[in-house]
């Protein structure tokens, strides 16, 4: 298949590319560069052996966006691009929701006029809020979102599914994403956020590189074994190939589907620190701080459902996703 990427150079979408590609996929990336550099995409050219069709477009520029992609055949469109830190988010609501639900709707118009009408939406686990029951299933309710990142994701997904209602014809999936950690087993790939990382795994291998001093722990009273926030890590590659299969609902016509991509496992943060610490060798100095307004105590998957319908289950281990996001932290 011809396969549009937004956000192309983003830390999930990068990988995801490598696997499409393993698959036999045509790839056209786009990205407006924000948060990431081109030079991601001879990255992944680097492990891949071919460079993609790449264009620097932001998604909200409806004009731009249509000249790229007039005339060419697209059979799906996997939607990664969006602002995606939490806390910015909380501070910048409108830029986050013009960004992302503005720049969503003007992706979908054009994309209607192109002839194509299969999309993957890059989702998360984020929308089910406090979840009423673990482990979550895709019929959980969603919840109160905490930030407007997360409400955004909720947002979008609601918009998908109003689209979908009203035109037939479009087979949209939606992907529920857990906590994606690691990188790419050769480390020319993975997590790279700008600034003061803002997720777990990030802040850890910044402190096991010396470049952070030592890890705040974000509350250990919550009600769980060791008191610290228990979540669902999925290792990047494997959550890039459950984007692989999830191409098999659009062949079947789904319409609209919704699969968590989690492991079914929760992992507490010191439990993190610990495998982290035994896995590489290295020590990490931590303290514990004040609980992080808006966190869960635990978030972790039931994936029966991506496991039943489109074949799939995260294979990698938390010591995979130790070692490989290590790996990519020390080549630097
Ligand atoms: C994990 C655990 C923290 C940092 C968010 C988004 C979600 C998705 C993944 C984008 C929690 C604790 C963290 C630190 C800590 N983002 N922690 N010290 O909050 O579960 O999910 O990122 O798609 O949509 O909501 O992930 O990695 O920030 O936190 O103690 O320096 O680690 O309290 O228990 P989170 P996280």
């Amino acid at each position: 298949m011809n396969i549009l990427i937004t956000g192309a150079t983003g830390f999930i979408a990068s990988h995801t590319i490598v696997e499409l590609h393993k698959a036999g996929h045509n790839i056209i990336g786009i990205d407006n560069l924000s948060n990431s550099s081109e030079e991601i995409i001879d990255k992944i050219a680097m492990i891949t052996g071919e460079k993609i069709e790449f264009h620097k477009v932001d998604i909200c520029d409806c004009q731009t966006l249509k000249t790229i992609l007039s005339g060419k055949q697209i059979d799906c469109c996997m939607h990664f691009a969006g602002l995606k830190a939490v806390g910015e988010s909380v501070a910048k609501p409108i830029e986050y929701y013009d960004n992302n639900i503005g720049g969503t709707i003007t992706l979908l118009k054009v994309l209607k006029e192109i002839d194509c009408k299969n999309i993957i939406f890059s989702s998360s686990a984020t929308v089910y809020g406090t979840p009423e029951f673990i482990p979550i299933t895709e019929d959980c309710p969603k919840g109160i979102c905490t930030n407007p990142y997360g409400w955004t994701k909720s947002m979008i997904e609601q918009i998908l599914f109003d689209l979908q209602h009203a035109d037939n014809s479009w087979n949209i999936v939606v992907l529920r994403y857990f906590n994606p950690i690691g990188a790419h087993p050769s480390g020319i790939i993975g997590e790279n956020p700008n600034g003061i990382p803002n997720n777990l795994m990030p802040y850890i291998t910044q402190v096991a590189f010396g470049k952070r001093e030592k890890l705040f722990v974000y509350g250990n009273d919550y009600d769980t074994h060791d008191g610290t926030g228990v979540r669902d890590y999925i290792h990047v590659v494997d959550l890039a190939k459950g984007h692989v299969k999830a191409l098999k609902a659009l062949e079947d016509n789904c319409g609209l589907d919704i699969f968590n991509l989690g492991t079914g496992h929760g992992y507490s943060v010191l439990e993190v620190v610990k495998t982290f610490e035994k896995v590489n060798g290295v020590k990490i100095p931590y303290e514990i701080v004040a609980r992080r307004p808006g966190d869960i105590a635990i978030c972790y998957a039931s994936s029966d459902k991506a496991s039943k319908k489109l074949g799939w289950q995260a294979e990698l281990s938390l010591e995979d996703m130790c070692r490989d996001s290590w790996n990519f932290q020390k080549r630097g």
